[in-house]
């Protein structure tokens, strides 16, 4: 059977599939192919059917960093699937790559194992996590990542990889889109499960009072640049409420760009571009994206 019929004939292919509901901010249009990934053999047969047909390949976690443009992506999106979620805790915790981190920070505390509290403050999953180097109140993944298993699309293989074999940095990798997380592993410390859940609180509390929790945003909009904060600089030059369209500069943390009703990906970008141009003429510091821009925008 050809890669496209076997993935369709499993239930893992869809076509021309709304990609907003699977990012936080639930804008944007279709994907042309999204392929739900259980098995390594899935990865093959994804990379072939997007070699086939001359498209890109797009790994999607909880699309809490991304934003699809109006016209959809044009390509092949690849999104772990129950097969790859699952998770053993124990002295490590081994977790597949669609497992979302507030659950993996919740279950480890309950089974009395610490460290991986932080992942609490943050919305990803796994893969996610690995691929950014996802952190929050002075944790990086880095800093509790064993190893994590990567499939290379290009040659059809998985293995491990150590943090230093990924290169992980503030909020980078050297993993690009025809690599794909798998699973990672990481270390844990014995601790109290209420002592542990105490810290999740904590972390839940800080969450609230200091982000806009409960509107569609996507995390931090820009990368802190080296020594300060991006979200101090936008509130310095009084951004806060700048708007383009139904998106807005948070009034509660300058580096949160809030969609309201009728918001569009391309209010999201231009208003995007409109900071970032205003804190380089008015502030002199280039800020870099950390949300992720895909398909088309003007
Ligand atoms: N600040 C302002 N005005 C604002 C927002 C912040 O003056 O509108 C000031 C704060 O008072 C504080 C400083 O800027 O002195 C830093 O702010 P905050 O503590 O909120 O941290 P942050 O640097 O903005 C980083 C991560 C967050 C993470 C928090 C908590 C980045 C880009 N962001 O935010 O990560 O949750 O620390 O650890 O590194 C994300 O990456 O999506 C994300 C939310």
């Amino acid at each position: 059977m050809a890669p496209l019929e076997r993935l369709r004939a499993a239930g893992r292919l869809d076509q021309d599939v709304a990609l907003g509901p699977l990012t936080t901010y639930r804008l944007g249009g279709p994907a042309q192919y999204l392929v739900t990934i259980e098995s390594e053999q899935d990865l093959r047969d994804a990379w072939a059917v997007a070699g086939d047909e001359g498209l890109p390949v797009l790994p999607l976690g909880r699309g809490s960093n991304v934003v699809v443009a109006e016209s959809g992506f044009a390509g092949v999106v690849i999104q772990p699937g129950p097969g790859l979620s699952r998770r053993s805790i124990g002295d490590e915790v081994i977790a597949g790559a669609g497992v979302p981190l507030p659950l993996l920070a919740r279950e480890s505390a309950r089974a009395g194992r610490g460290g991986l509290e932080f992942f609490a403050g943050i919305p990803g999953s796994v893969g996610g996590a690995v691929r950014m180097n996802a952190g929050c109140h002075g944790t990086e993944t880095s800093d509790v990542l064993i190893s994590a298993r990567i499939f290379d699309l290009g040659s059809g293989k998985a293995a491990d990889h150590t943090p230093a074999e990924l290169d992980l940095a503030y909020r980078r990798s050297n993993i690009d889109d025809s690599k794909f997380v798998v699973e990672a592993r990481f270390a844990t410390v014995p601790c109290e499960a209420a002592e542990s859940e105490s810290k999740i609180r904590e972390i839940t509390r800080w969450r609230r009072a200091n982000q806009p929790g409960g509107t569609l945003n996507a995390g931090s909009v820009f990368k802190n640049p080296d020594g300060d904060s991006a979200g101090r600089i936008v509130d310095s030059l009084g951004l806060k409420g700048l708007s383009c369209g139904a998106v807005s500069v948070s009034e509660r943390h300058a580096n949160f760009f809030v969609a309201g009703e009728g918001a569009t990906a391309q209010d999201l970008h231009t208003l995007v571009r409109d900071v970032q141009k205003r804190v380089r003429d008015e502030a002199g510091v280039d800020l870099e994206p950390e949300i992720r821009f895909v398909g088309d925008f003007g």
